[in-house]
């Protein structure tokens, strides 16, 4: 049944996050994922759905999973044909402040599935969204802050990630990150699609606004380059 795959992914990343559980939101994470009841399928029925030109990225995504995620990997190819997966195309809809000069590289490139949350999403909290986040290979996420603190556990790599005024470090597949209330964070994608499972603990209303930054168009041609 599709409700019992979507569990046995979202137990998967439970299962691997606890590695990293000495990181605070990672431990936030994983105490209101223990808090839901998946047992109790309450799976919202959302209908499964993904852009048809992104199916072959997300394969090659899901490939690109190191061998230390096996469980998430097979758990998420299991599930793969129940997800519901949405892209954000237009900025003034969704996370962003009316008018966010996200970039077309970003408005292109990425999807959502909304596994845990307040609406939308398979299981519901009012206390933690839980998404899976892809980006395809070279597209720029450009910086961007919202109150509520993230974490990024990412599922490929290596991807770079430039947090607040730090210069840019690239993180593998299977490594955890965990940003402070307001800091800008950008992501950059290289030759592997960019998978993550993305949690906010608190804030869950926050609305996300771009932190403009000069290098945006240079970065971009760069990626494109390859
Ligand atoms: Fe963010």
């Amino acid at each position: 049944m599709s409700s019992e795959k979507i569990t046995s992914l979202i137990r998967a990343i439970h299962d691997a996050l606890q590695s990293s559980e000495q990181l605070d939101g990672v431990q936030q994470t994983i105490s209101r994922l223990d808090a839901l009841d998946l047992d109790g399928h309450r799976c919202s029925p959302l209908p499964p759905q993904i852009p048809l030109h992104f199916e072959g990225e997300l394969k090659a995504a899901v490939e690109h999973i190191p061998a230390s995620l096996k469980t998430v990997a097979q758990a998420l190819s299991a599930a793969a044909p129940f997800l519901n997966w949405n892209a954000e195309t237009d900025s003034s809809a969704g996370y962003y402040e009316a008018g966010a000069d996200v970039g077309q590289s970003f408005l292109d490139g990425n999807l959502v599935c909304r596994l845990v949350g307040p609406g939308e999403s398979f299981f519901f909290s009012e206390d933690l969204f839980l998404s899976l986040f892809f980006l395809k290979p070279r597209t720029l996420y450009r910086d961007h802050a919202h109150q509520a603190s993230e974490m990024y556990f990412n599922l490929t790599g290596p991807c770079g990630f430039r947090l607040g005024d730090e210069d840019w470090v690239d993180y593998p597949g299977d490594s955890v990150i965990w940003n402070p209330p307001s800091r800008p964070h950008a992501t950059r994608v290289y030759g592997i699609p960019f998978l993550s499972a993305v949690s906010w603990v608190s804030d869950l209303d926050s609305v996300c606004r771009v932190v403009p930054r000069d290098d945006w168009q240079g970065l971009e041609a760069q990626l494109q380059a390859g």
